[in-house]
Order: C-alpha cells, then structure tokens, then sequence
C-alpha cells in the first residue's frame, strides 16, 4: 500500500536519499537500514532482540553491560552480550567510567567465550544512564560533564577492537549544564564514528518531551551520523523524526515494548517498496517456528500482537529457561496487553500467574475473545 507520505519523499529526499528508509554506514559498518532498536535495560534481552529484528529492525542494541563486572568475570554480564539467532549485524553497548577497565574486560571475554569477541559488529559506550549506582562510578551520563574522560574512554575502546565504535549521549547534565555538542565533538575526535543523541538531561530521566531541535543542532554540525532518540511511538512520529532533523537514522525503545510489530509499521509506511518489505530477515530455527511476523490467520488487533506475544513467551524460555523467563516476561507482556478492553484485569491476571504456562492460558484466552475487539486505525495501537 503506498504511504500517505511517498509523493512528500520522493520530492523531499533527506541526506541525498529518496526514501527515508536507507543504508547508513558507520565506519566499516554498513547496515542496510536506519530504524534500530534501542539499548533498554532489563527489556532488550536475546528474545525482544530476536522479535523486533524479525519484524523489521535494522540493528539492535544489547542493554547496556559494565566493563567493570565483564573485567570481573561476571558470568551475568557475559550472557547479556550473547547474540540471538540471525542477529547480525549487532551492537553491543557497553558502560565504564573509566579506560583502565577496558583492557581486562576484553581478556576476560576472550578467555571465556572466544567466539563472542568477533560475534558483533559495533561497540557503543553509554553516556546517558541516569541512575545514581552508575553515576556515581563515573560511567553513563557522568560522561556528559567530563569530556576528556569522554575522549579517553572513547580511544582505549577504539584501540581495543577493530569494530566500530559509537555513542549514546543525553543532552547533558540538567538544563544549566548542557554538553552533547562538546561531548559529540570529543567521541569523535576520539574515534566514535556514529553518534545517538537521546535530548533529554540526566535530570529530566525520562519525562517531558525530547527536544528533537537539539538532533537537528547535532546532525548540522556532526561530520559522522546521527541517530535520533526519543519519543517514536508510530510512523508517523518515525517519519517527523527524519524530517523535521535530518538524522541518518532512528532508535526506538518504549514505543517497541509489547508492539515489535511497531518496526514492521514503520518499515512498511516509510517505504513502500515491495523489495524492502519487512520481515524477510533474521528467523532462526531455535526456540520458534522461525517467522515471528503475524500469523495471517488471525487479522486485526490486537490479535497480531498478542501472537507476537505468545512467540515471545517461547523465545524468552528457549533463551533464559522456564523460572527467569518467568520473572523477565511479566513486563513485556504487561505491555502486549496495553490499550485491549479489559486490559487492568488481564495485567492484574498476567502479575499473579506462576509462570509461562498460565501466561499461554491467558493469552490464548485473550485472543479467543480478539475478533471481537475493534481495530484501531492504521498507524496506532494504543
Ligand atoms: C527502562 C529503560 C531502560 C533503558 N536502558 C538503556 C540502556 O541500557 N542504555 C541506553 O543507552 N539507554 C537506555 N534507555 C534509554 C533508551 O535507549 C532511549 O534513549 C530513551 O528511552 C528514549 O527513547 P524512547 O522514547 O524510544 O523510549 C533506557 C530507557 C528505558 C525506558
């Protein structure tokens, strides 16, 4: 179906390309398209990963994992790093607050696992963590305040490894101390050759709007690219994102959780090509039958997401086993059931389940009742 915006696109070309949709090159890296997903802590584990990646994203982000505990040996963190079936290309984003921990850290995972230290394609170094635990140890958005530390971090991981690297800044500390042009500047002399920009400052967290005109600032003054982060919840608010700044690209994080769906939308509205449909990438054999787009035989919403959901369930297993699948996948399908009729009740059900069987058992009870529920229209879910 053409999308209401290709006759705009096609006049209006971003960064000398006709779609909105297209490669970005990072360094060495080339990815063949420019939506992501997010690093989101406790979220984008090997399951969501695999889900959002088969429906659609182009490059997705391990949550953020310390060098420090990886430099310790951390059995935790090491498993964080691992790749899903078909995920490639990757990235992995990494924490530290300072060059020393890098070294060590990638010993630690050369002796442990050796096959990991070629199974990714892109080091991202977190500038933007607010929580207090990380920031205290320098790391995250401590960053945002101390550029030559910033550049210091930068260079020892550029030296540690022949794969790209890239950052991830806020755009600063609070709003009297706003620093992601002088922190950009720095990860790029450093050797950063790829810089996401989420505008909002430790102290805002998470709330307020994300000021998409400090994105426009970077990308007109940035010689690498320029991802945008923040607030993308539909296609339409995906496509404002590329326009209204010109950024290479964009990553989502909460507007994917419960909805990996939401990149097959954005894929499908922005560029209506039938070669560069989604969902042609990534289905491994392990854990599903492989595709994990809708199955066709149940239409509507949210009957597509709640398949999704019920996928999700199967992976999260296959990947952490039956008891942490348990604990992880309760907010994940919190989410699934955002904005269906009935939906507290559900959640409240959903909380006090024992574990993924009974999670089955409610979703399928769900989806029984899914044909009666109204479709929202196209480009919302919520
Ligand atoms: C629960 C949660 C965990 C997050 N964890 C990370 C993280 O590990 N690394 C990171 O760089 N950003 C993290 N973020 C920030 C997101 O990647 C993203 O920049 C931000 O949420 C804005 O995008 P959104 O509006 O699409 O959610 C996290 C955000 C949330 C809500």
């Amino acid at each position: 179906m053409p999308s209401a915006f290709s006759a705009f696109e096609a006049d209006n070309p971003v960064n000398g390309y006709s779609s909105l949709i297209h490669p970005i090159q990072a360094g060495s890296l080339r990815v063949s398209g420019n939506i992501f997903l997010a690093p989101v802590a406790g979220y984008s584990d090997r399951a969501f990963r695999r889900l959002c990646r088969e429906a659609g994203a182009y490059l997705t982000f391990t949550e953020m994992v310390s060098l420090e505990a990886l430099a310790r040996g951390s059995e935790g963190s090491l498993s964080l790093l691992k790749a899903a079936e078909g995920e490639r290309p990757r990235a992995v984003q990494v924490f530290a607050g300072s060059p020393q921990v890098i070294e060590p850290a990638w010993k630690m995972i050369r002796r442990r696992t050796e096959e990991l230290v070629e199974d990714f394609d892109l080091v991202d170094l977190n500038c933007g963590c607010p929580v207090p635990k990380v920031v205290k140890s320098g790391a995250g958005a401590a960053l945002m305040q101390d550029p030559d530390r910033l550049s210091e971090i930068v260079a020892a991981l550029s030296e540690s490894t022949d794969k790209p690297v890239s950052v991830k800044l806020r755009s600063g500390w609070d709003e009297g101390s706003i620093t992601y042009l002088e922190a950009a500047k720095a990860a790029v002399r450093s050797g950063a050759q790829m810089i996401t920009l989420h505008p909002r400052t430790r102290k805002q967290g998470y709330s307020g709007a994300a000021d998409w005109s400090l994105i426009r600032r970077l990308k007109d003054e940035s010689e690498v690219p320029v991802i945008g982060s923040g607030d993308v919840t539909d296609p339409d608010s995906a496509r404002r994102l590329l326009t209204e700044t010109g950024c290479d690209g964009i990553m989502i994080a909460r507007g994917a959780f419960g909805d990996p769906l939401l990149f097959q939308r954005i894929r499908d509205t922005l560029d209506p090509s039938p070669d560069t449909k989604s969902g042609q990438g990534a289905a491994g054999e392990a854990g599903t039958s492989g595709e994990s787009r809708a199955d066709p035989a149940i239409e509507g919403y949210p009957a597509s997401r709640l398949s999704i959901a019920l996928k999700h369930i199967d992976l999260a297993v296959f990947y952490l086993g039956k008891e942490r699948a348990g604990k992880e996948l309760k907010k994940h399908l919190a989410a699934y059931v955002k904005g269906i009729p009935g939906a507290a009740a559900f959640r409240d059900r959903l909380v006090r389940a024992a574990g993924p069987e009974e999670y089955r058992l409610i979703l399928h009870e769900i989806l029984a009742h899914a044909s009666e529920i109204p479709s929202p229209p196209p480009g919302r879910v919520d």
